[in-house]
């Protein structure tokens, strides 16, 4: 098998328009947030934003396969004391103007959060990833996902009660119910959309990395070895050097030639590999990446 990491240098804006439709299986991004930042990449007005992230998520839509996701890693800033709204903006345009689904919104709770003291709000120790979709048929391998029982169901299924031994059938008639017994005897239970990550603090070289256990989850869990990954705001190559990692091809799109540069020196864009079956990835952090921060 063949994989390919095509890191390209320039705007997403204009970059992404070379890339066929329906050509992508997962795009993973963390693009610069409103306002923040100035001194390294610039920043766009949070009454800005909208209007400079639609032709982007147009883009998006286009090389998106049907079947694909898209994962947007976003948290509005605090302004005047108060939350932006654009976040939640962009949503209701991309979802009204472009047609896009809003599927799902994740949250990165970011374990080592450092502590602070505010006037008026305590720290801020989570971000949202926010899932977008073409259809409502997409891929997704949710026993990729799966995590051990622990616990939890030591103590929970130990005193089950008359209603969790039978189907208990949701109360707002979503036709939707649970028999918590079914879960006794297994190891193995479907994760919850909160994901508990320590953020990482080995990157020297770009200023808003996040953790490679991120877009490892999302890549796991909406592609396949051999599929497609996208990170149209790459900074210093997080999403393709796991993807890489992951026998996945990615593209990688920067605007800032001293990271494209980084990234582009760091990874091979080629690299073949023998299907083997049922070997899997590897999914240690290699050290390799630490010593190059
Ligand atoms: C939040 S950082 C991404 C960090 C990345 N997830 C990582 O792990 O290193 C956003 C990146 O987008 C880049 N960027 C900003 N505007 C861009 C644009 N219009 N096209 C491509 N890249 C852009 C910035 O230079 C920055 O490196």
């Amino acid at each position: 098998m063949e994989l390919t990491t095509d890191l390209r240098l320039g705007d997403c804006a204009e970059i992404l328009k070379e890339l066929p439709n329906d050509s992508v299986d997962l795009i993973f991004t963390s693009p610069p947030y409103a306002d923040q930042r100035k001194q390294t990449y610039g920043g766009i007005h949070p009454d800005e934003y909208v209007a400079w992230f639609l032709p982007i998520s147009e883009q998006l839509l286009r090389v998106l396969k049907p079947t694909g996701t898209f994962i947007l890693n976003i948290k509005e800033k605090v302004v005047n004391g108060e939350r932006s709204t654009y976040v939640m903006e962009l949503i209701l345009a991309m979802k009204k103007e472009q047609g896009w689904l809003w599927t799902e919104e994740f949250i990165w709770h970011k374990k080592n959060c450092y502590p602070g003291k505010w006037p008026n709000r305590f720290r801020d120790s989570w971000e949202r990833l926010i899932q977008f979709n073409k259809n409502k048929q997409f891929y997704m391998n949710q026993e990729a996902a799966m995590v051990p029982m622990g616990d939890w169901s030591k103590a929970r299924l130990k005193n089950l009660s008359n209603t969790d031994k039978i189907r208990d059938e949701s109360k707002v008639g979503s036709g939707f119910g649970k028999n918590i017994s079914n879960w006794l005897d297994r190891d193995m239970a479907y994760p919850t959309n909160v994901l508990h990550l320590a953020t990482e603090c080995n990157n020297k070289k770009h200023s808003a990395a996040f953790p490679e256990g991120l877009p490892e989850w999302f890549i796991k869990l909406f592609t396949k070895e051999g599929d497609t990954v996208l990170d149209p705001f790459m900074g210093s190559g997080t999403t393709n050097a796991v993807a890489q990692r992951m026998k996945r091809n990615s593209i990688g799109i920067e605007i800032v030639p001293e990271y494209h540069a980084m990234v582009n020196n760091e990874l091979k864009p080629v690299e073949l590999y023998l299907l083997e079956q049922n070997k899997g990835y590897d999914s240690s952090f290699p050290n390799r990446r630490i010593e190059i921060r």
